[in-house]
């Protein structure tokens, strides 16, 4: 069974405390939070007073993904703001092993984030430092976009360099993730499957969150 993150992206942010709720009810597993400072990615989301407030409310553990340059600059404050787990991106950091020892330092864990056109081979040096990789399975910047074929090759490709270097690290695949992929998502070998469009814009999202942990 996989861990499910529904992105609060795709949440409405005129009544967030609803749908914290809704995840805390639910059966899905961490809240995934995207901050995007519209550097990074070509959208602006939200930031450190608004994690804050989450976490005032969050029965669950927050998944923080960082879409921004300089991620170093704000590690701590993420931290104190709530995160349980800081994903950066490797195409935002230089000096990537520093920042991932930097998470680490500060207690929670710490993920590396990888976009669609960045191959696996790139965290060869790095996958036995990190908790997590996050597969971009969009160019991100933005929910609701239509999951991109060839990261099913990434996850197979990431999986297998985890078994050989005997790393823990989870794979988490993020965007255009919904009830009629997620299953061939998980074989290839997803432990974490973020899901925004897909469970905040349904009609019944408690049957889209069960039909996914019920794979
Ligand atoms: C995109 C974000 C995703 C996004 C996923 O940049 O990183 O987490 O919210 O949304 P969906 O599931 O709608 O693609
Ligand atoms: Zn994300």
């Amino acid at each position: 069974m996989a861990i499910l993150a529904p992105s609060l992206l795709s949440a409405d942010f005129s009544n967030l405390q609803a749908d914290i709720e809704f995840v805390n009810q639910s059966k899905a597993d961490w809240f995934h939070l995207d901050i995007m400072d519209g550097v990074f990615v070509p959208n602006i989301s939200f930031g450190l007073p608004v994690v804050k407030a989450i976490k005032k409310h969050a029965k669950k553990p927050l998944d923080v993904h960082l879409m921004i340059v300089n991620p170093d600059a704000y590690i701590i404050q993420f931290k104190e703001a709530g995160a349980d787990l800081l994903t950066v991106h490797y195409e935002a950091c230089t000096h990537l092993h520093r920042t991932i020892q930097s998470i680490k330092q500060t207690g929670i864990k710490a993920g590396v984030s990888i976009n669609p056109h960045t191959p696996v081979a790139a965290l060869q040096n790095i996958i036995t430092h990190v908790d997590l990789v996050l597969i971009m399975s969009v160019n991100p910047g933005f929910g609701g976009q239509s999951f991109i074929p060839e990261s099913l090759q990434k996850i197979s490709e990431l999986r297998n360099l985890i078994t050989q270097t005997h790393s823990k690290a989870l794979i988490e695949v993020d965007g255009g993730v919904d009830t009629t992929n997620a299953a061939t998502i998980i074989q290839k070998g997803a432990d974490v499957l973020v899901a925004g469009n897909a469970i905040f814009a349904a009609t019944n999202r408690n049957m889209v969150v069960d039909m996914i942990k019920s794979l």
